[in-house]
């Protein structure tokens, strides 16, 4: 199993009903099953063809009942309401839009690939409790938001641009993250055809980039 998925993983809680939103290959929800952390399983791609590799790796547990696959957008016609909802490799403003429309379940674990600032407040402005909110490298940097529906403070905002947990406890995933888009940033300042209206918001970001390292720096 890749690392990504490994760690994906690893923040799946045990539930009953579980759902895996945009499977692919529906190596995740046969870890669940396999591990023993819900009855049953839904996953759920808008792909058939997609849908159809997660059928052939999971064929005994369709035979078995315990896994149902449903080619859908996100978690439109279940049957029944999911306790725990999976959404991977997608962008943060599908997966918005996918639990906007479904409405935001019991426990969540998230792994947007772009836009994570979107689902943090997204979740912030619901209540929500984040338990896990931080980057991860494996290969390229990655997002994990896990969380439930109800008991959370709100995010600052801070919090929601770069994630509660990398800025309570920055690691150096995040850090080389960080400075890794500062070194663009950089590169990107020295285009002379640049407009003074994009130099300002690239400047804007390096110096709030900055801002972030040096404070992380100073602490470590
Ligand atoms: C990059 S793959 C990620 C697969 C797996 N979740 C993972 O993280 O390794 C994204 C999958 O989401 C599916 N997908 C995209 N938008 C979707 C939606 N609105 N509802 C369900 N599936 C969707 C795509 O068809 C594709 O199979």
């Amino acid at each position: 199993m890749a690392r990504r998925t490994e760690i994906i993983c690893s923040h799946l809680p045990r539930c009953r009903v579980f759902a895996d939103v945009g499977c692919d290959h529906g190596y995740m929800a046969q870890y669940a099953l396999r591990q023993g952390l819900c009855e049953r399983a839904y996953i759920t791609d808008i792909s058939a063809e997609s849908l159809k590799k997660a059928e052939s790796h999971l064929r005994r547990e369709i035979e078995r009942g315990v896994c149902i696959p449903v080619c859908t957008d996100g978690l439109k016609g279940l049957p029944e309401t999911p306790d725990c909802v999976l959404i991977a490799g997608m962008g943060g403003a599908e997966i918005v839009r996918i639990l906007e429309g479904s409405g935001i379940p019991g426990a969540f674990v998230l792994q947007p690939m772009a836009n994570p600032e979107k689902v943090r407040a997204f979740l912030s402005r619901h209540g929500c409790l984040v338990t896990e909110d931080y980057t991860f490298r494996d290969g390229r940097w990655y997002d994990l938001i896990a969380g439930r529906r109800t008991g959370g403070e709100p995010y600052t905002e801070f919090e929601i641009l770069f994630g509660r947990g990398n800025l309570r406890a920055p690691s150096e995933a995040f850090l080389s993250k960080l400075k890794k888009e500062e070194k663009k940033l950089r590169r990107q300042l020295t285009v002379p055809a640049l407009s003074a209206k994009n130099r300002e918001k690239l400047r804007q970001r390096l110096t709030l980039l900055e801002a972030v390292t040096d404070a992380i720096e100073e602490d470590l």
